[in-house]
Formats: structure tokens, C-alpha cells, sequence
């Protein structure tokens, strides 16, 4: 499906009654005639569909080019719409839900017959989440729907942090972008699994392991860091969290993890003699170090507010890539609180991860 205009409604400027902006009613009915439209959230851009209808969510794969074995997240816009959707609530996942939606967490739950093969690749289970943004949550409101909604990115490249970023990938492609500036913390939201007997988290985000832990008790959430480094591994025929396999947010020119400055330097003098131009992707305090001799510099913020890295990470990839670097070397961040979901990006990114 192509079109020959994506309308853009721009819902940035308003502050108020959000749920009454002309544009936000506009996508909606777009949403509901079965079309589909990305739209802001507070982690990323996603590419909003009627979940209950299975030609609409089929659109959101051609718009994105996304495998159909990889299931989607329905966005609800209240608790109430959570009934419509898993056939039982694990306490602990309730008690997650009262505590952090609307919020950046994803619920993997066992799901209502009802729910589209579509959706949820036909998996027995389905993912759920609330966001805590106006504009998401009026419009799922006004289309009176669940949402089924991936990052509104095409797949395989960073997921959309502005509106420009989902033109950029999908203009033409879908019927609308509702433009409500960019998202807030950058990168997606956590995904925890609960069809299994322990809570685990499938994909770090935007509620970090600590938060987590601190509701639920520290054993009573597991993280197995790297597993998903499983994906480039033929042999791993059952990856926990389908979209794992795939290789994500990569962009074009490789990308290489370093740890220190030094491994940098080294790094980017061996490229440049080969007669590569490098783009270095580093934190202001190692701004003064680097930048000297990078054909590009691109500022990661600063390592003390990870916070503000974490917001700007796929523009920064996007950047770097659009740039005209051969070769994309990057520093690499702890793996607490906010860093574990900035490293999980970087190495799903990277060439060598
Ligand atoms: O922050 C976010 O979560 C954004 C915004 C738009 O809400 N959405 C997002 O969706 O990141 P997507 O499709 O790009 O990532 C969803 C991830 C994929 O890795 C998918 O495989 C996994 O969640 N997933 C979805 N349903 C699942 C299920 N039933 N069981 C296990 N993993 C599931
Ligand atoms: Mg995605």
C-alpha cells in the first residue's frame, strides 16, 4: 500500500484538551476506518493500528517491512481495556501496572482467545502496555480501540525519536504522523515477560531494573544481560522475546562499541590510515580528547546524566549514519539504572556486539 500524501497534523503547540484537537480526532478516524498512523508516545514514535482488526494490523508489517513472526504491543488507553486482552493477571503483574502505568513498561501476559493471531504472531501471549503521553492516550481514546503499535521506524533502523524521523522512513507509506514533538525518554520501554513462573525482563528501557526490583523485591525479577546477544547465533532456534533474532536499530555504517578513550584513539587512527573516514560518538567530557582528530564528532551529552543520553541516542545514530563516515566508533556506558537500556541499543546496533 502507497500513498501519495501522508498527512502530518502537528499537535506539538497545544497544551490543553488535547483530546478535542482536530488532528488528534482526524487520526483517530483514520485509525478506526483501518488505516494506519504514527503518533508521539514518551518512549518513541509508534505506528498505531485498530488491534481488532486484522487488515489494518497487517499494514503496520508492509508500512514497516517487518517480519510477521515478530508480534506487536497493544497500547491501551486505561486499565479497563486490559480486561479485553489477557485472560488472567498475575498479581505481581497488577501491582507493576498500578505502580508504573501510565508509564514506559510493556506486560507480556497470557492473552484473551479474542486477540488477533496478527498481533501477537500466534503466540499464546500478548503485549500490553499503557503510555504515559496526551496525545497516545487520546488518541487510542478517540479511536476507541486497542492499539497495536510498533516504533514507527522502518525495520532494521533506529526507532523515531521526531516526527522527521518517521518521515524520513515511512513517508508515503502510511495514511498519517501525528507531529507531537519529539518523545520523551528516547529509547522503548521495558519489557516484562509473565507467562513464566519468574517476572523476567525481555528488554531493558525506560523502567530500569532497580525500579523494577524495588516494587516487586530484588529475586523477584530475573535479567540474563547479553542473552539477546544469542540473535546472530543460528543455533539459537527459540529466542525468548521474537524480535530479538532480528538485528536492530542498525545503522547503515558499521558501528563499534570501545570502551576507553584510548581503545578509540587507536581505533580511529588505524581507520583513517586505511583511508576511512570515522565519526566518534562520545560524551562531552571526552569531547576535548577526541574530537581533534574525528572526521566527525557527535556528543553523546554527558555521562553523568544518562537520562539525556538515552533521549537523543537514535537521533545521534541517525546522524552519525546520514554522515558520511565509513566507520562509527562509539563509548560505551555502565550498566546501571538508565545505562542498561542505552547499552542493550548500542550493542543490537553495533557490527561487532
Ligand atoms: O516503547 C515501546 O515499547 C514502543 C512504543 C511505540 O510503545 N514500541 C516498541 O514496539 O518498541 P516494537 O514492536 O518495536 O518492540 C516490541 C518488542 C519486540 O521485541 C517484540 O518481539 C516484543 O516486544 N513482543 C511483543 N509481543 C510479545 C510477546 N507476546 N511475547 C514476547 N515478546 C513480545
Ligand atoms: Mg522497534
Amino acid at each position: 500500500m502507497s500513498y501519495k500524501q501522508t498527512i502530518v497534523w502537528n499537535v506539538d503547540n497545544i497544551e490543553k484538551e488535547r483530546s478535542l484537537d482536530p488532528g488528534i480526532k482526524e487520526a483517530a478516524l483514520w485509525i478506526k476506518r483501518g488505516e494506519v498512523v504514527a503518533f508521539p508516545t514518551e518512549t518513541v514514535y509508534g505506528l498505531g493500528a485498530d488491534a481488532t482488526n486484522d487488515e489494518a494490523v497487517e499494514k503496520i508489517f508492509k508500512a514497516k517491512g517487518r517480519p510477521g513472526d515478530n508480534p506487536l504491543i497493544v497500547h491501551i488507553a486505561n486499565q479497563e481495556q486490559l480486561k479485553d486482552l489477557a485472560s488472567s493477571v498475575p498479581p505481581l503483574a497488577r501491582k507493576l501496572a498500578e505502580h508504573f502505568w501510565p508509564g514506559p513498561l510493556t506486560l507480556i501476559l497470557p492473552k484473551k482467545q479474542e486477540v488477533s493471531n496478527k498481533v501477537t504472531a500466534s503466540l499464546d501471549t500478548v503485549a500490553v502496555r499503557m503510555p504515559n503521553h496526551d496525545v497516545a492516550r487520546a488518541l487510542i481514546k478517540e479511536a476507541g480501540v486497542p492499539v497495536a503499535a510498533p516504533s514507527a521506524n522502518q525495520s532494521g533502523r533506529p526507532s523515531p525519536t521526531k516526527a522527521e524521523h518517521v518521515k524520513h522512513d515511512l513517508f508515503g507509506k502510511v495514511a498519517g504522523i501525528v507531529d507531537g514533538g519529539p518523545s520523551g525518554f528516547g529509547l522503548e520501554s521495558t519489557v516484562v515477560d509473565f507467562s513464566k513462573e519468574t517476572a523476567w525482563i525481555l528488554r531493558p528501557g525506560g523502567i530500569t531494573k532497580e525500579q523494577l526490583e524495588e516494587v516487586l523485591g530484588k529475586d523477584r525479577i530475573g535479567f540474563e544481560n547479553g542473552a539477546d546477544q544469542l540473535d546472530n547465533n543460528a543455533e539459537m532456534v527459540s529466542p525468548k522475546a521474537p524480535g530479538m533474532k532480528y538485528r536492530h536499530y542498525a545503522p547503515d555504517s558499521p558501528l563499534i562499541l570501545l570502551r576507553e578513550t584510548k581503545a578509540i584513539k587507536r581505533r580511529m587512527e588505524t581507520e583513517q590510515k586505511a583511508g576511512k573516514k570515522v565519526a566518534v560518538l562520545a560524551v562531552e567530557e571526552h569531547r576535548s580528547d577526541l574530537e581533534p582528530a574525528a572526521d566527525i564528532f557527535i556528543a553523546l551529552g554527558s555521562c553523568v546524566k544518562l537520562e539525556g543520553v538515552a533521549a537523543h541516542l537514535y537521533d545521534n545514530l541517525r546522524q552519525a549514519d546520514q554522515s558520511d563516515a565509513d566507520i562509527i566508533l562509539c563509548e560505551t556506558f555502565s550498566l546501571e539504572g538508565v545505562g542498561l537500556a542505552i547499552m542493550n541499543r548500542l550493542e543490537k546496533a553495533s557490527a561487532e556486539g
